[in-house]
């Protein structure tokens, strides 16, 4: 079995590594758990991973990895092991080198690309920047293969790429680039090569006005939680769980709770750090939280953190379903996995984090529960095909759970904001024009910002909210009504 020709030494270096980049604790990292799916290690880390080993172990840049030999610790332990078994057959002895693997990038490209319009050093330079983004090594950005599908590369992924290559190409507005092109390494080099600049100008916020207006913090860079007077934190001796809360919007929600007395579970998968750093940051200002790590979309993990609020809290009075993946792209992109994922995340993990979260609601008499949708789910946002579908879904079981947990004292409600100034829309395809575009549709001319929507959701926890249940409100500035 292959399993037999890892030596345990060397699995254990490589689980080492991971331990150390990732902050996981070492139980957590079972060798044989899928890298993505079961322990939320993304295509980023893995690059910090292989950068570590290549140093420890003087690794080539290339050394032929395929994504099927990535999925996992064990597969990883057993490329390294063959790689350094074959060094040692040819060299006949270990010997590090700090040569390139002389792999013919230049080759591969001519091979990939049948466009003879894509100038020849045009498909490193974006390999170049799809490597610098993921993180990937660059010999498994193979140029013909399915960003997605093959490479883990997803749409927000791809939004980074964009930024960076329009940067780099000084590609001054927006790219209209054909969603066929999008989908390989080589499409999009060819895309850029025949590059459509359309120059529009704007008055709108810039990215870097954008990341000003948000985060809401004391100059300090801190909430100041315990400065707050005691009148204002409505929420203390509540305890609420809000996933997908280590960054962006789930982040603010759990710190506003925080700000107003709760005490927040912050959830996190794909961002452990940040899950950390959130509770840090809360726990600074004088709140209370605690870090459950794991993905709402696996129940296992689900287990593991209503297990932990009961063990340190005893019940539950919030549960704010925040947490969301999927796929932003145009439907011909969107694959079976892409729906899986999404589905998954969204509805499934909805759907079991709140059976859960009821059962420790019931301890306490009663509770509060908020998703998250989108007033796209009601009408057609451009790359928002799989996502508005999946979100739609979300809001029909908003209102089965209003109904079959209102015996049990629980308020579930929908909060169906817009646009959110913020991560997920900077990283958005088209994001300039399309937050142009939205931005001149709201009756203000300006967006959500997150607080805005963290403010709403604590209107709805509040006991003053008595009668509200099953309700979905939209607050997009009045771009539905608009737009109809
Ligand atoms: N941004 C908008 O314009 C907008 C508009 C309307 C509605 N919304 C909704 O508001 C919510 C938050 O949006 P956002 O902009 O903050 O989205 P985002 O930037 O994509 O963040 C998604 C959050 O979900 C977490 N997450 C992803 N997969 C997870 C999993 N399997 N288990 C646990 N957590 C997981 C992420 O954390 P990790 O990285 O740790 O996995 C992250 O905290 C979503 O439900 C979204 O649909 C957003």
């Amino acid at each position: 079995m292959a399993i037999a020709t890892v030596p345990l030494s060397l699995e254990r270096d490589v689980l080492a590594v991971f331990a150390e980049v990732t902050r996981y604790p070492l139980e957590i990292l079972d060798p044989e758990a899928n890298l993505e799916e079961d322990l939320g290690i993304d295509s980023v880390k893995l690059g910090e991973v292989f950068s570590v080993l290549r140093e420890r172990h003087d690794l080539p840049q290339h050394m032929g990895l395929t994504p099927e030999n990535l999925k996992n610790i064990r597969l990883i332990s057993i490329a390294l092991e063959q790689h350094l078994s074959e060094r040692n057959g040819r060299n006949g002895h270990h010997q590090a080198t700090t040569t390139p693997d002389p792999a013919p990038i230049t080759a591969t490209v001519d091979a990939a690309i049948t466009q003879d319009a894509v100038p020849d050093d045009l498909l490193p330079g974006i390999q170049a920047v799809f490597a610098e983004v993921t993180r990937y090594p660059v010999e498994i950005l193979d140029p013909k293969a399915q960003l997605e599908e093959d490479l883990g590369i997803d749409s927000v992924k791809l939004g980074e790429v964009f930024s960076v290559i329009r940067e780099k190409y000084k590609l001054s507005d927006t790219l209209v680039v054909d969603p066929e092109r999008l989908k390989t390494i080589a499409g999009i080099a060819d895309a850029v090569s025949q590059v459509t600049v359309r120059t529009t100008v704007r008055t709108s916020l810039q990215p870097s006005a954008i990341a000003e207006t948000n985060g809401h913090k004391t100059p300090n860079g801190l909430p100041g939680i315990s400065a707050m007077p005691r009148a204002k934190r409505q929420f203390e001796g509540k305890v609420a769980f809000v996933s997908g809360s280590g960054r962006a919007l789930g982040k603010d929600i759990a710190v506003y709770l925080a700000e107003l007395g709760a005490t927040v579970i912050v959830n996190s998968f794909h961002s452990r750090n940040q899950g950390d750093e959130t509770v840090a940051q809360i726990k600074a200002a004088g709140g209370s939280a605690l870090h459950a790590w794991g993905s709402v979309a696996n129940p296992e993990h689900l287990d593991n953190i209503f297990n932990t609020i009961e063990a340190e809290f005893g019940a539950l009075d919030f549960f704010i379903s925040n947490a969301s993946n999927g796929m932003l792209a145009r439907l011909d992109q969107i694959t079976p996995e892409h729906w899986e994922k999404a589905f998954r995340t969204n509805v499934v993990g909805l759907h079991q984090s709140a059976l859960r979260a009821v059962n420790l609601m019931k301890k306490r008499g009663g509770g509060k529960i908020v998703t998250l949708s989108s007033p796209a789910s009601h009408g057609y946002v451009d790359y928002f095909g799989c996502m508005g579908t999946v979100k739609a879904a979300v809001e029909s079981l908003t209102k089965s759970m209003a109904i079959e947990f209102a015996p049990y004292n629980i308020q579930v409600n929908c909060v169906s904001p817009g646009p959110i100034y913020g991560e997920l829309l900077n990283k958005w395809p088209e994001s300039k024009r399309l937050i142009a575009e939205w931005e001149d549709a709201t009756v203000t001319g300006r967006l959500c910002e997150s607080r805005d929507v963290s403010h709403f959701v604590a209107y709805l926890l509040g006991d003053e909210v008595k009668l509200f249940t099953g309700s979905v409100l939209v607050m997009d500035g009045g771009i539905s009504v608009r737009w109809g």
